[in-house]
């Protein structure tokens, strides 16, 4: 049987495939209220395919509690946010499921970490919390590091299709451990060191990120003196070995803003280039909200409130808001102690922010400017109702007249 700790974007998936996929699975997780939910029959946020693939595991026999379950393998997939100050991974999550797994696994089980964690991070404080409880690495217990790679959008169908990485001490752990994922994974499982795939994970992200805030500087580069980014970016990559992301309104979620911090935080005179390239990337909501002043000066607009933000996640189509451009936008907003914008997300069914609508015509008419932070497929089919705005398109998905870029 399978223990998966922690039920949140990651988790919950996981443990939804194995246990659709022929394995014993009983989900944990210290939040009572989500584990109520689910226990009553529903998921806990929106992904495409994911209610089909919920009711394939509970007909497969899936259990959901709070209680940390007696069993020979365990996944733990809880937070790793980074420390604001010194950037480091902050894994006090980890070593507090770890912790709780002690308390309840038998010799001879198997602890895999899923949750990203920075090169060194197990070394230094999963093993001792092990060693801690008399369990001797590689004879009492299996340390295993299975980072996951699947974008939210589209979880269920990379979780099916993305390759893995499996880090393992012992190589026939961690073919052991690469059998189990490999009860639902079609993609290739690469078996390594538990220090190479902590540092693979951190790296895919760090890539992403670079080549984001490389497409960010164009466009602070184009507005400076007037040129179209996403013109010369679409002629560039004309080029047979040019490649440019596009430009947009900041980065969220809880990967690429946050992991390639880690990087910095622990390599600080190193990492220059993911460094500047985080700062860029974090610059990107005031320059939006910069952008919102200069095109209200020109249009003649003077009433800051009737400025919406159409979008409240940090990605198109998906209802994880966290670190999102938009919070970011409207926090720093708010230090300017200018009075609120309207918001507006199709996703986003609760009250989280103030001044928000609930449904796409009433923002539209609550707003003279819309400013496109998220491309939700949405906005993309009611392009026409905002024939009568100004609108910031900090995408380029409008075809509109007039409309205005980052
Ligand atoms: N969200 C993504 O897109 C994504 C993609 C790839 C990797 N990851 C990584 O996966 C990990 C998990 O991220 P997430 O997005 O699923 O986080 P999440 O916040 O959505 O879910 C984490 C869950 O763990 C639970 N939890 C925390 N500590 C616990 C404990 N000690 N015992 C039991 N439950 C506990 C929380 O209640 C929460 O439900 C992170 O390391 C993240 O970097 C995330």
């Amino acid at each position: 049987m399978i223990n998966v700790i922690g039920l949140g974007y990651i988790g919950l998936p996981t443990a939804l495939m194995m246990a659709a996929h022929g394995v014993e699975v009983v989900g944990t997780d210290y939040n009572k209220e989500l584990v109520a939910t689910l226990n009553a029959g529903k998921t806990t946020f929106k992904e495409d395919g994911l209610d089909d693939l919920f009711q394939d595991a509970l007909k497969a026999g899936i259990k959901f509690t709070t209680e940390y379950q007696v069993t020979d393998t365990y996944i733990v997939s809880v937070p790793t946010p980074y420390d604001k100050f010194s950037k480091k991974v902050d894994a006090c999550y980890v070593v507090a499921a770890v912790k709780d797994v002690m308390k309840v696994c038998p010799k001879g089980a198997t602890v895999v970490i899923e949750s990203t964690v920075s090169p060194g991070t197990i070394e230094k404080y999963v093993r001792p919390v092990i060693e801690e409880n008399g369990f001797k690495i590689g004879e009492d217990i299996n340390l295993v590091h299975a980072p996951e790679r699947i974008i939210p959008g589209n979880m269920v169908y990379e979780l099916l299709h993305n390759n893995r990485t499996i880090g393992a001490d012992d190589k026939a752990i961690g073919e052991k451990v690469k059998k189990l994922y490999a009860s639902f994974c079609q993609g290739d499982i690469v078996v390594t060191d538990i220090k190479t795939a902590e540092m693979t994970k951190v790296v895919e992200n760090t890539f992403r990120a670079v080549n984001i805030a490389f497409a960010n500087e164009l466009a602070k580069i184009c507005r400076h003196d007037n040129m179209d980014v996403y013109e010369i970016i679409r002629i560039c990559n004309m080029h047979p070995r040019v490649n440019i992301l596009q430009p947009g309104p900041g980065v969220g979620g809880h990967c690429i803003s946050v992991d390639p911090w880690f990087l910095v935080g622990d390599y600080p005179s190193l990492a220059n280039v993911i460094n500047e390239s985080m700062k860029t990337n974090d610059s990107m909501p005031d320059f939006v909200l910069e952008r919102i002043y200069e095109i209200m000066k020109e249009k003649g607009l003077t009433d800051i409130s009737r400025v919406g933000l159409y979008g409240l996640t940090y990605k198109e189509n998906v209802d994880d808001m966290r670190e999102s451009p938009t919070l970011q936008l409207l926090e720093s907003q708010q230090r300017h102690l200018a009075p609120g914008l309207k918001v507006y997300d199709p996703f986003i069914t609760s009250d989280v922010v103030d001044n928000q609508y609930h449904s796409l015509d009433s923002f539209l008419d609550a707003v003279d400017l819309v400013v496109i932070m998220v491309k939700h497929n949405e906005i993309k089919e009611n392009m026409s109702k905002l024939a009568d705005k100004v609108v910031l398109d900090c995408h380029n998905i409008c075809d509109l007249d007039g409309v205005y870029h980052i």
